[in-house]
């Protein structure tokens, strides 16, 4: 099963990405994931990625879409996987679409995570990430069980930098201009699904395993 997790930041696709992959056992690619790896190991990629992150714009496709496509090629990929945060422009989308058809396969679902801007900001000023093994927490709605430590890998928690309110905003305002006309492209393509991301986490959840089945 080959999905696009949809949606605003702070939307809930990353909580909603790691639960497909556990029941569906598929590998779970979050291309922020993978640019935050990279800016802790001090890495070339890294640190032209954290000069666009920093300021809320998207990283430049070219920096983006071979990495994908990399990835999805590699073996723990052959039967699917869950994109999260990938495609986030229309040259993205097409990256991966020319990919698949090379491969003779297609994308089956685009779940849309559907948030309005006003929850977004409440809910990205409470999130605590863990840089190491990439869980995130919420202060309010899912605390660790030790404030300010990862349960999972008792690393210490921090406020993203681009958490930040000002930075926030200016993420939603990039979404709604560069991402957001994703959802006709993948609508056009008979694979768009929405699901209200303003439910608590296991009743989106279930709503996203009604879809998949
Ligand atoms: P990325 O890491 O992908 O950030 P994002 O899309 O902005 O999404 P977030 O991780 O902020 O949020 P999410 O939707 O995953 O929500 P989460 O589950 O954590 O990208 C960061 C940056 O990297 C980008 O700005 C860009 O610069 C760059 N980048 C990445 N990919 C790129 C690409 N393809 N092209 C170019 N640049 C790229 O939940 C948020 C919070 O809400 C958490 O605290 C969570 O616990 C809580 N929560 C979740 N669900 C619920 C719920 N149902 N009810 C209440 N609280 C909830």
């Amino acid at each position: 099963m080959k999905i696009i997790m949809l949606g605003a930041p702070g939307a809930g696709k990353g909580t909603q990405a790691k639960q497909i992959a556990g029941k569906y056992s598929i590998p779970h690619i979050s291309t922020g994931d993978i640019f935050r790896a990279n800016i802790k190991n001090g890495t070339e990629l890294g640190k032209k990625a954290k000069e666009y992150m920093d300021q809320g714009l998207l990283v430049p496709d070219e920096l983006t879409c071979d990495l994908v496509v990399d990835r999805i090629g590699q073996d723990d990929c052959k039967n699917g996987f869950v994109l999260d945060g990938f495609p986030r422009t229309i040259p993205q989308a097409e990256a991966l679409t020319d990919a698949l058809n090379k491969l003779g396969e297609k994308m089956d679902y685009a779940i849309d995570v559907d948030v309005p801007d006003e929850n977004i900001v409440k809910r990205m000023s409470g999130r605590r990430a863990c840089l190491d093994c990439g869980a995130t927490y919420h202060v309010v709605s899912i605390p660790p069980k030790k404030e300010g430590i990862c349960d999972a890998c008792g690393s210490k928690l921090v406020l993203r930098d681009d958490d930040k309110p000002e930075t926030v905003q200016k993420r939603l305002d990039v979404y709604h201009e560069q991402t957001q006309p994703l959802i006709d492209y993948y609508k056009e393509a008979g694979i768009l699904k929405s699901v209200d991301g303003t439910q608590p986490m296991e009743d989106v959840f279930a709503e996203i395993v009604k879809i998949l089945g």
